[in-house]
């Protein structure tokens, strides 16, 4: 390393050679400056690391949300069976506390299922204009009673915001991961965790440290911010924060900050991380602003006993899945006619046009939810179809926007959101 008269630094290969001229030993010094050669040996090498990294992701993505897909259904068969043994139980019955810590366990396990699908990048679904500020304040009291008794939790939200375009599923997912680990980094002493929200604009040189900056393009964005008083992270656990399975707890799974990559990838977005060691940690969560006005969430209306009537077409190439949907609708008081994916769906559906709707799985081998939904809207225009599925890309939910698709259902489902979902249609 050598130091131009300008203060500037430069790399120099040199070379000192003994030689003798005319008798004379001397000295031959020879110095050839390298910094752009070095400059681009090392940004080749930074390339190949962030490709066999991205590549390594990638790989992991697919395989979680491989595993999530198939976890989903069997958890429809566990969560589905359990739901309808208790609901033809004797409320006295000694077998009530096993089905229902069944539930449980089923609960658990489904929320891995979502957090691997999550990163993933293949859990979102349905995409609205929302505004962060009022969806944290929905999710106020579930967040006190999610965090450790010593943390006290401040708001600071701006109003109004600008809408972003996003999952409010998945948005509260986020919320719940960073709050959780913030809650947790708090431990058993006192702490704060501070959550913000607010509009900036961000130029390049600003994202240049983030997370996920690849596609990321200069504009306005909103962000989340959640910051704790809590352990902070030191420089090796800040550069393995997002590896799945990455953990420093001994209950921790090492899902949530991965889930949150995922999500936050999905929608364009990018995360910024400070943290010292005893002092605290911040998450800045950074999602690009739309223009469009925020809409008013879905809200859900409970009513148990809602029955309805009529035939319904299912179709699933999963036996479990079809027998599992085939109980809970004629729970719901349907006449089911069940199929899988190959020609014997048409024909059911051919000689019962006159289902009250269709629900579709929308992976499958042999012609896929999209496939059949065409099939079925040429056969009879105004038919119903709901979609139903344990995974899928966002794009493919795009693919029915405007095509007069009725609903969608996540799996795995208990009998009261099938029941809320089948209400919403008719
Ligand atoms: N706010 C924080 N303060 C300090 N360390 C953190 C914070 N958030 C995450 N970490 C560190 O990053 C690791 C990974 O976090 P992540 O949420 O992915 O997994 P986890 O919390 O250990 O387990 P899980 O969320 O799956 O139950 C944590 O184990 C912890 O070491
Ligand atoms: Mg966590």
């Amino acid at each position: 390393m050598m130091t131009t008269k300008s203060g500037e630094q430069r790399n120099a290969l040199m070379y000192l050679l003994p030689i003798v001229i005319q008798d004379e030993k001397c000295l031959f010094f020879m110095a050839r400056d390298v910094t752009e050669l070095k400059r681009a040996v090392d940004d080749r090498i930074d390339f190949e690391k962030q490709l066999l990294h991205a590549q390594k992701l990638e790989s992991l993505g697919v395989l979680a949300g491989g595993i999530a897909h198939d976890f989903n259904n069997l958890l429809m068969a566990i969560m589905g069976n359990a739901d309808l043994a208790l609901m033809r139980l004797n409320p006295e019955s000694p077998a009530v506390d096993n089905l229902k810590r069944i539930e449980q366990a089923s609960a658990r396990a489904a929320d891995l299922a979502k957090q691997m699908l999550a990163y993933s990048g293949k859990g979102k679904f349905v995409v609205e204009h929302l505004d962060m500020s009022r969806l944290l304040e929905e999710m106020l009291h579930m967040l006190e009673v999610s965090i450790s008794k010593k943390a006290v939790l401040r708001f600071n939200l701006m109003h109004p915001i600008p809408s972003v375009e996003a999952d409010a599923t998945q948005m509260r997912q986020i919320v719940m991961n960073l709050v959780i680990n913030a809650s947790e980094a708090i431990g058993d002493k006192s702490g704060v965790i501070a959550i913000t929200t607010g509009c900036m604009d961000c130029d390049r040189n600003y994202l240049k440290d983030v997370w996920l900056d690849e596609n990321i393009s200069a504009g306005l964005y909103v962000y989340l911010e959640i910051a704790d008083s809590g352990c902070g992270m030191d420089k090796a656990t800040m550069t393995k924060l997002f590896d799945p399975f990455f953990t420093t707890k001994f209950t921790g799974r090492g899902l949530g900050m991965a889930a949150v990559l995922g999500i936050v990838r999905g929608h364009k977005g990018a995360i910024k991380v400070y943290s010292e060691p005893n002092k605290g940690t911040t998450f800045k969560i950074l999602l690009p602003a739309s223009d469009r006005p925020a809409e008013l969430f879905n809200g859900h209306t409970h009513t148990d006993d809602w029955k309805g009537s009529g035939k319904v077409l299912l179709v699933d190439d999963e036996e479990t899945v079809r027998g599992i949907g085939r109980e809970m609708l004629q729970e719901l008081g349907f006449t089911v006619i069940t199929a899988d994916d190959g020609r014997e769906w048409v024909a059911a559906f051919k000689e019962n046009p006159d289902v009250a709707f269709v629900i579709l799985d929308l992976t499958m081998p042999h012609m896929d939810g999209e496939q059949c939904f065409r099939v079925l809207k040429q056969l009879k225009p105004d038919v119903k179809v709901m979609i139903s599925s344990g995974y899928s890309e966002q794009e493919v939910s795009i693919k029915f926007v405007g095509k007069g698709l009725a609903g969608f259902i996540q799996k795995p489902y208990k009998l009261s959101v099938l029941r809320d979902a089948v209400r919403g249609i008719l």
